[in-house]
């Protein structure tokens, strides 16, 4: 989704281009189709704006360069209102010109107060929602002559979703941004400051950041960062130090994002395990603010998510109702609220969210509030919206997830999930200490025996590279292999925009069967012989029928497992695992097939055509 970046630095300076430039290469992962820059050099403000990728504002620039300024605001746009051209990128800018504001999000009200422009004789230059902001806070600070106090005075009369930044040539050296809904983060430097999405930002030049609230309006000059709240008053801000680092976001020799996030997975699942047990082994979940007493009289469960993040969030009910014994519900947060949900205090909410901006999932977390529920969320982004608005938060560790389409987030996010699931059962003594510990046991194995998986890998990319021309898979699974079907869908499908279906095996002879026909390639991902009763011989007859039909098999199983063997064309061996823990290890190869396949098409991964990587609209 869009990305913002506000710079002002030292006087006699002249770097402003370059600091935001990199800022916005630094927010190219959040997924956008145009892009735009405004210089405001000794009171003069120069835009240039383009649709596509950085690299044509970058190409435009390089033939005509903007003059050098020491105060700048850039912006990646992800299309809302109006379709990717030059004149809908940002910045807009208002009707004389003096004022330049990018935004990120949806102004609600905006047809309204379009109207009220164009009846006034304002004539807009794009299809944005934008814009009419831009002219608001022009015409405000015509009477204001105040550039803070005529932002705050729009934004009380703007409804829905918004992080605005905006310069002024009256004030040079002045970027001032406002925020509801959507994030906002400060970066405080010496001698220079800076506003962004995220701190990828500005990570390069500044680890001091300030966490903005919720209608808040800061103003940022070289030395001095001011924040009051939509009401004028001085407001309390929290300032953190960022221990990300800027290689964190680097490929580090990888062919690009994905395949290097692929390959974090090991660290990523411990590290969201890291600190979780006390000195004598007891699960502890630290952030968990809700009271025992609460999470003991919880009668339902239901987790909301969208995309991958609700494959998570199906894995998690498998594993919360098998070691819980409470009724869990998966629903999609963009479902969630509109059919009137039976949700009350007795209801605890799971909200899933690599991001923690995603519009579906925050609207279903209020939604949920409302109606009297506890909200815990699991949540990769520190101080991101969701988890702000939760009344706990688990955090994942798997770092940033810069490719647009989720990998390590998901394993960690499944990982927080079991965790959860383990301690609501010890809690509410469904499972004894002993069992609880030796379920952390075998699942502080699981990176290691993800890293095997990425160890013998090199067969899967081989097939990937194979089946470059497929325009058809299929992905079956049963239990907790039936949401590692679904995610090696979507992954294909993203990725190598790829037909892709993922269905639960047992559901194939009601009606998908159909589709099976000679050399179709099928991946079964096949449940544990040592698991729930008689699966895993279901699921064989499963591969028998498809491949009778002349289907091409191929199987995901575990080590030792050789029942599968006279029904696969390819086997991938995954090492055994408890069978609730399996997605963590079986996911990996469907990940890889579908990242390597998409590259053999020479196509980009980390940024799939028409995906964002914040969705920050319903
Ligand atoms: C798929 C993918 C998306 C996200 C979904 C939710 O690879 O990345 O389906 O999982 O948009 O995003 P978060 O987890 O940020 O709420």
């Amino acid at each position: 989704m869009c990305g913002i970046v506000g710079y002002t630095g030292p006087v006699g300076g002249t770097g402003a281009l370059d600091v935001v430039l990199e800022g916005l290469r630094r927010m190219e992962y959040r997924g956008y189709d145009s892009a735009g820059i405004v210089i405001e050099a000794d009171g003069v403000l120069s835009v240039d704006k383009r649709a596509g990728k950085l690299a044509n504002l970058e190409k435009a620039l390089t033939d005509e360069p903007l003059p050098l300024g020491v105060t700048g605001i850039g912006h990646t746009r992800w299309a809302t209102h109006g379709g990717p051209t030059d004149a809908n990128a940002h910045p807009h800018l208002s009707a004389d010109g003096r004022l330049a504001l990018v935004h990120n999000g949806i102004i609600e009200n905006f047809a309204t107060l379009k109207a009220e422009l164009v009846a006034d004789g304002v004539q807009f230059s794009s299809e944005t929602d934008t814009e009419v902001a831009a002219h608001l806070v022009g015409r405000a600070y015509e009477d204001l002559g105040d550039l803070t106090e005529a932002m705050r005075a729009v934004c009380n009369r703007l409804e829905g979703a918004f992080t605005l930044l905006a310069v002024h040539a009256g004030e040079p050296g002045v970027v001032v941004g406002a925020r509801r809904n959507s994030p906002l983060v400060v970066g405080r430097g010496e001698g220079a400051n800076f506003l962004g999405s995220d701190v990828a930002a500005f990570i390069e030049y500044t680890r001091q950041a300030i966490e903005l609230g919720q209608d808040q309006v800061v103003t940022i000059t070289k030395d001095d960062v001011a924040v009051i709240g939509f009401d004028g008053a001085p407001a309390q801000t929290t300032e953190y130090h960022v221990d990300w680092d800027a290689s964190a976001a680097e490929k580090g020799g990888y062919p690009n994002f994905m395949m290097k996030e692929i390959e974090e997975q090991p660290r990523a699942v411990a590290d969201t395990l890291l600190g979780r047990t006390d000195a004598e082994g007891h699960l502890v979940l630290d952030e968990l603010r809700i009271s025992e007493s609460v999470l003991r009289s919880v009668d339902k469960i239901v987790v909301i998510a969208c995309g991958t993040s609700s494959y998570a969030a199906q894995v998690a009910k498998y594993a919360i109702e098998h070691w819980c014994r409470v009724p869990t519900e998966v629903e999609l947060a963009s479902e969630f609220r509109y059919r009137d949900p039976v949700v009350n205090e007795k209801t605890l909410v799971v909200g899933i969210s690599q991001s923690g901006e995603t519009m579906d999932t925050l609207m279903a977390v209020r939604h949920a509030r409302e109606q009297g529920a506890k909200v815990i969320a699991i949540c990769n982004t520190h101080g991101s919206t969701i988890p702000r608005e939760s009344d706990a938060v688990i955090y994942t560790h798997a770092g940033p997830e810069v490719a647009v389409a989720s990998t390590k987030a998901f394993l960690a996010q499944i990982t927080a999930c079991y965790l959860l699931g383990l301690y609501l059962a010890q809690l509410r003594g469904n499972k004894y200490e002993d069992e609880v510990r030796e379920l952390l046991r075998r699942l502080a194995e699981v990176p290691d025996q993800i890293q095997q998986v990425l160890d013998s890998i090199e067969p899967v990319r081989q097939l990937g590279r194979e089946m470059a021309n497929a325009k058809v898979v299929l992905f079956l699974g049963r239990h907790v292999g039936y949401p590692v079907a679904l995610e090696g869908a979507l992954k294909l499908k993203e990725l190598a925009y790829i037909h892709a279906e993922g269905f639960a095996a047992g559901e194939l002879k009601h009606g998908p069967i159909a589709l099976i026909e000679e050399g179709l390639p099928v991946f079964v991902v096949v449940p544990s012989p040592r698991g729930r009763d008689s699966l895993h011989g279901k699921v064989v007859s499963n591969i028998q029928e498809i491949r009778a039909r002349g289907a091409r098999t191929i199987v995901i199983a575990e080590e030792g497992d050789d029942d599968v063997v006279p029904f696969a064309d390819t086997i991938i061996r995954v090492p055994q695992t408890p069978t609730l823990l399996a997605p963590l290890v079986t996911t990996v190869p469907l990940q890889v097939f579908a990242c390597e396949l998409a590259m053999a098409k020479g196509l980009d991964v980390d940024q799939p055509r028409n995906l964002a990587k914040s969705v920050t609209v319903e």
